[in-house]
Parts: structure tokens; sequence; C-alpha cells
């Protein structure tokens, strides 16, 4: 595998790989990497000449300087993880090797970035939008891969690559558990055992809402699934909402042509936790 932590450099790699005809898949993170980012990862392998990965913790994107300051930075543990997949190319440059200068792109999602995250997060689809466009210059990857952990991030990279016409295939990837049930993330490793332990129910609870789907309208199955996190006191709910998997607007009733997801965001202790389900 060979680093690289200027743009510059990996620009001129990249361009002399891609004259040869060598197609490139790339997997953008924020590093602390686990199964859920090597799933994407080997499937860009699979399908790919080369694999490019990005290690960046982008402040564009926290809207909170504490959780900002706790992100797990663990850049060796994870280059070592790169070298096990054989990794061709990792790219991990430093805040201003990316943001030489104050950044100031405003982008419009019309309502995608309106609900659920963009609700309690502002701002962090629109610095989520910089660095990706950003680092899609960069590597100029014939495939970018996305977790659908991360929903509505998946929709609007989707929305950014039509909107400025950026020449790549954005694959999303299935969500990878813990075998408890926890969708795998980053953050995880910041519960303290305690708080691992209880992390599963809101997995159980997105499982619940899917089986309930048949018995009940969509309407009082938010309300109910709403309670239910509301009634465990070691969470504290953000939101819980069924949505359009493509508009990600409220579904209020069920239409069988209608993709539908379920999505959560809840505190567990001082740590946030998000997921969802396919319910059709
Ligand atoms: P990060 O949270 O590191 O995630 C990198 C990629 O891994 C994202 O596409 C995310 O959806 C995917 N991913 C994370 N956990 C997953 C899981 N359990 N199963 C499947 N995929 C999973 O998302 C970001 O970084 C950043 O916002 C980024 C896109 C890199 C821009 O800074």
């Amino acid at each position: 595998m060979v680093t690289f932590s200027t743009i510059k450099e990996i620009s001129a790699y990249l361009g002399q790989q891609k004259a040869t005809g060598r197609s490139i898949g790339f997997v953008p993170t924020m590093g602390a990497l686990h199964k859920g980012h090597m799933a994407l990862m080997q499937r860009a392998k699979n399908e790919n000449d080369l694999l490019v990965v990005s290690i960046f913790v982008n402040p564009e994107q926290f809207n909170n300087a504490d959780d900002l300051k706790k992100y797990p930075r663990t850049l060796r543990e994870d280059s070592q993880k790169l070298e096990e997949i054989a990794c061709d190319v990792l790219f991990a440059p430093d805040t201003n090797e990316m943001y030489p200068e104050k950044v100031t792109e405003q982008y419009d999602f019309g309502q995608l970035d309106k609900v659920m995250e963009g609700v309690f997060r502002p701002g962090h689809f629109n610095g989520v939008a910089i660095v990706v466009k950003k680092l899609l210059d960069i590597v100029r990857p014939d495939r970018a891969y996305f977790g659908e952990k991360d929903f509505q991030q998946l929709a609007i990279i989707k929305k950014l690559v039509a909107m400025e016409k950026i020449p790549v295939e954005i694959v999303p990837c299935p969500i990878v558990r813990e075998p408890d049930g926890l969708a795998m993330s980053s953050r995880n490793r910041l519960l303290n055992s305690e708080d691992r332990k209880i992390a599963p129910f809101i997995y159980k609870t997105l499982k619940e809402a899917k089986l309930r789907r048949n018995h009940i309208c969509a309407n009082p199955l938010r309300q109910m699934i709403i309670n239910i996190f509301e009634g465990n006191d070691h969470f504290r709910l953000e939101y819980f909402d069924i949505v359009n998997d493509e508009t990600l607007q409220p579904v209020n009733a069920w239409n069988n042509k209608t993709g539908t997801i379920a999505c959560v965001a809840v505190w567990l202790g001082n740590i946030r936790l998000i997921d969802n389900i396919r319910i059709i």
C-alpha cells in the first residue's frame, strides 16, 4: 500500500494509474475502521483494479466541537488493517491540506437535508458534501462506496453527484452488524461496557417495527415505536421516523410501490447512535 498525505502527490500517482486503464474503487472514511468499513473496501476491491481509501476526520461536518474532539483517531491501527486487506492507496491528509482556505460552499439539497439528521445536526450534510466533492475531485474514481448505515448521507451524496455532474457510480452497501445486532460504528468503541450491553435494544426495536408493519398503519406504528424508545430510561430519543427511501419524507400510509425505511437517532449516555431498517 502506498500512503499519501498531499493532494499533489496522490493526484500525480492516480493520474499515472488511470493512464494505464486501471479502474479505481474509492471508499472515503473518517477512520477508526471496523468490519462495516472493511465490507465496503472488500466490495470495492472485487469490482475495481485499484482500491483507494481515504481517512480524514472532517471538521466541516461536525456541528459539535466536543463530538469532533472525542472522535476516535487510530491511524496506525487503521493502516495495518488496510495492509491486511491489500489496499492499494491510502490518502490521509491533514486539515490544512484539505482546507487551506476557509470553505464557503453552500449546497441546496431541497427537502433531503431538512429532516432527521438535518434537523438535529445543522450544517452537517453541507460539510459532508464539501468533503466528498473535494475527495471525488482528487481521486476521480470509477465507483465510490457508501454504507446504508448512513442512509440520509447516501441520499445526499447521490443528489450531490447528480447536481454537480460528477462522473462516478455511487454504490450503496448494506449495514454490517455485530452478532447481537448493533450496527457497527466507529462510535461504538466510545460506549462504556454497560451501555454496550444495552445498545442492541436499538436494532431489536427496529425489527419490532418491521414485524408490526403488517398489522398496524404507519402513523400509529411510528407513535408506538417512539413510545418504546421513550419508555426506556437508558436512551434519549432524538427522532424515529418512517420515510420514503428516495424523498426521505414521512410515510403516512403503506404503499407497496414506495420503498420505506425506518430511521432512528438516540443518545446512549453521551454517545449518539443512528440506525435504520427497511420496512418495505
Ligand atoms: P465514516 O463514518 O467513517 O463511514 C465511512 C463509510 O462507512 C460510510 O459510507 C458509512 O456509511 C460506512 N459505514 C459505517 N458503518 C457501517 C456499517 N455498520 N455497515 C455498512 N457501512 C458502514 O460516513 C463518513 O465516515 C463520512 O461522513 C464521510 C462520507 C467519510 C465524509 O467525511
